[in-house]
């Protein structure tokens, strides 16, 4: 089918795209761009027995890539599946989501990557792209067979919801990153100095006398593997930074010429550590919510490009699991349906441009992890968001589609919201979800 996407605003930082012009998508593949400055005769052909889609007023960009989620299967259904996570992603603007390996079995071999190949071909509206563990079990004691996990069609390597303690075992993962150009993405958390903790070590936690953890337990271990990426000249990706100190190391690395990137995740530039005192376990995550100066310290680390990521970190948990209590329930937010409204947030605030968020959202972490996605190039995947920048509306986790409902964002009035998502060849319309 061909799809005509007619006046619409396209930001497309990567294919050095910014005004009005119409996108020919044509079998799933982008097959013409027409910026309005130079719209040639061809327009009428363009949409001769075309599907037109107007639109004027809106956004269209590269569909949005997140480099972190948790789609639960297999092992976790009751949490989230692989048809359920990757409609959440399609609701939020995803066209695309890379899960973390930490179900059950873990992804650490051929097979279950395979496995979560083949439900996604059956299941998901849009496209999975699985993350392989570092070490087997993610128990931190033996490497796993990168090269068939690789071969199968893990696209990273991370032991994500935990980290490689064994500095030894880290540097060899990120020698066969050097050796591959695969890429290492790292949970940075010292499990001795967060052991029993359950929010940010600081004063909600010492006024609830709940354990806390503290920012040395992520500072630590980013200072290690950065040093162990120098060492080896591997690529190593920083997952979910949370605090100041982490943003200033990462800084410093850059400017140390490191090849680093590092990621944060929308919770981390949206709220505190006090969250946990109104939203209760549903602001339990890890790393924690930290302070306000941690907060401002990501929104600089964004806009300085210091952080070149905005990934979701999806982690869906069932209501009976969240109800536990502080203490007892999981870590994790489910965040694929409010990462959008959220992260545009700092787009109307002036933290960002448009194209920066898109960068982050999709540019970037394409070339992080090599997909061929992110930019709306002749040629290139005709999966795209068309957004509505202004359109406000309220977070209710009821209406989501994830069967995740853990968020602390319930309630919070945003602006910005995809109208429609093409991926696959196949469109989705929002239009007629009610707004607030
Ligand atoms: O809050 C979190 N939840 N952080 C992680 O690192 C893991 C994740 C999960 O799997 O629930």
């Amino acid at each position: 089918m061909k799809i005509v996407l007619k006046d619409g605003y396209i930001v497309d930082p990567a294919g050095k795209n910014d005004g009005n012009g119409d996108v020919i998508i044509d079998n799933g593949r982008i097959t013409g761009i027409r910026m309005s400055a130079n719209a040639s005769q061809a327009k009428k052909a363009d949409t001769d027995g075309a599907f037109v889609i107007y639109a004027k007023g809106l956004l269209i960009t590269p569909g949005l890539v997140d480099m972190h989620a948790h789609l639960r299967e297999p092992g976790f259904e009751h949490k989230e599946t692989i048809e359920t996570g990757s409609a959440a992603a399609i609701e939020g603007g995803f066209t695309a989501v890379c899960c973390m390996p930490n179900t059950n079995p873990v992804n650490d071999s051929a097979e279950v990557t395979s496995y979560i190949l083949n439900k996604a071909k059956e299941a998901s509206s849009c496209k999975v792209f699985p993350i392989g563990a570092i070490t087997k079990g993610q128990l931190g004691n033996e490497l796993v067979d990168f090269d068939a996990l690789r071969k199968a069609g893990c696209v990273a390597f991370s032991d994500d919801g935990r980290p490689v303690m064994n500095s030894l075992l880290m540097r060899q993962a990120l020698e066969y990153s050097k050796a591959s150009g695969i890429t290492i993405i790292a949970h940075e958390e010292d499990i001795y100095l967060a052991e029993g903790g359950v929010m940010n070590e600081g004063k909600v936690s010492q006024s609830l006398a709940f354990k806390g953890i503290p920012a040395a337990a992520e500072e630590i271990m980013i200072a290690r593997d950065i040093i162990l990426a120098g060492l080896t000249g591997g690529r190593l990706h920083i997952a979910h930074v949370s605090t100041k100190g982490a943003v200033e190391l990462i800084r410093r690395a850059k400017n140390d010429g490191i090849a680093i990137t590092a990621e944060t995740c929308p919770h981390y530039f949206s709220i505190t550590e006090e969250a946990a005192e109104t939203m209760g376990t549903a602001a339990k995550v890890n790393p924690p919510l930290r302070t306000a100066d941690d907060v401002a310290a990501i929104r600089e680390g964004l806009s300085d490009g210091t952080i070149d990521v905005i990934a979701t970190d999806h982690a869906p948990h069932h209501k009976d699991e969240k109800a536990l209590g502080f203490d007892k329930a999981p870590f994790g937010i489910s965040g694929l349906e409010t990462a959008l409204g959220l992260s545009m947030s700092l787009v109307h605030e002036g933290v960002l441009t448009i194209g920066q968020l898109v960068e982050k959202m999709s540019v970037n972490p394409s070339r992080i992890l090599g997909l061929d996605r992110g930019a709306l190039t002749e040629g290139s995947e005709g999966d795209i968001l068309i957004m509505d920048a202004d359109k406000e509306w309220v977070v209710k986790p009821e209406d989501f589609v994830s069967l995740g409902k853990n968020t602390p964002f319930s309630g919070r009035r945003l602006k910005g919201r995809p109208v429609m998502v093409i991926s696959g060849g196949e469109i989705f319309d929002m239009q007629d979800r009610k707004a607030l």
